[in-house]
């Protein structure tokens, strides 16, 4: 785990912190550069695979942490934040994948595209690591903590919503997300009341993740990342403690299951 100097802390015991999972993607980046200007947090931890490119001097109070994911290192990082005790305002868990980097795996067509290995690594990096990091974060949270968690999800993991099929694993990724929070949802809602849960479509937004399927989007729906960081936050600071799961679009209207 590589950790950068945490800022100096003066005014109080308890720091307010934020919390970014996958830190150097394209929304994540987005995500902690708009927490620099909300004035109520102490520290940023941002969370990553790899080290940061952003500047993480004493200019911004960001935490880098590296974790490859791993069950033991989500819960060193948990362990190591749980060390400054903070009050903890957001999470968002910004990690996903649709395509890997050398674009062997891409979006199934058909069936006849789907095959074991793909299915299982898509579930795992877009259902499975969401939710073990909530569960490490878990002891971290009081009673009446009033934690904002917003989880990056898709319109396509939407059963209602398919309409076109095909991107079997990501759809089914994003539907098992979409239940893993629901359920924690309804588990929170006895043991956390004032936390809410919020499983945000950011619409396609100008990333890597999205890069191989621009060229067909329509002009003006490919949105910044720091547009959708700032509509994300936005949604965050507005949404009441429900004890529901929201399923919440860029635009902060609801999404069908
Ligand atoms: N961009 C869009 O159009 C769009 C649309 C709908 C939904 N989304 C969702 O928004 C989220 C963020 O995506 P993005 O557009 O910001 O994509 P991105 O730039 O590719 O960032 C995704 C980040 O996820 C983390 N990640 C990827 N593979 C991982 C793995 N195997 N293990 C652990 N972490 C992994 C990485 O974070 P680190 O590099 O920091 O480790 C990566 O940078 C995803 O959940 C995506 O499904 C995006």
């Amino acid at each position: 785990m590589n950790i950068s100097t945490p800022p100096p802390l003066t005014h109080q015991s308890k720091p307010t912190c934020a919390i970014v999972i996958g830190a150097n993607g394209g929304i994540g980046s987005a995500v902690i550069d708009a927490l620099q200007a909300e004035e109520s947090l102490d520290i940023i931890f941002a969370i990553s695979r790899t080290t940061s490119s952003a500047d993480s001097s004493s200019a911004n109070k960001t935490v880098w942490l590296k974790s490859d994911s791993t069950e033991t290192s989500i819960e060193k990082v948990c362990g190591h934040i749980a060390d400054f005790a903070p009050v903890i305002k957001y999470v968002v868990i910004a990690t996903g994948t649709l395509h890997n980097q050398e674009k062997q795996r891409m979006p199934e067509k058909r069936l006849g595209q789907l095959n074991k290995q793909n299915l299982s690594e898509v579930l795992e990096v877009n259902a499975m690591i969401p939710l073990l990091w909530l569960k490490s974060l878990s002891p971290l949270h009081q009673k009446k903590s009033d934690t904002r968690i917003a989880v990056l999800s898709a319109r396509v993991g939407s059963i209602e919503d398919n309409s076109l099929g095909g991107w079997y694993s990501y759809r089914a990724s994003k539907a098992a997300l979409n239940m893993l929070l629901k359920t924690l949802a309804i588990e929170y809602r006895r043991r956390f009341p004032a936390i809410k849960i919020i499983s945000f479509h950011p619409g396609t937004t100008d990333t890597c993740l999205s890069e191989p399927f621009q060229a067909n989007v329509p002009q003006g729906k490919l949105f910044k990342p720091a547009f959708v960081a700032s509509q994300l936050l936005s949604l965050m600071a507005n949404s009441p403690s429900d004890g529901e799961l929201s399923f919440v679009d860029w635009e902060h209207k609801a999404i069908p299951w």
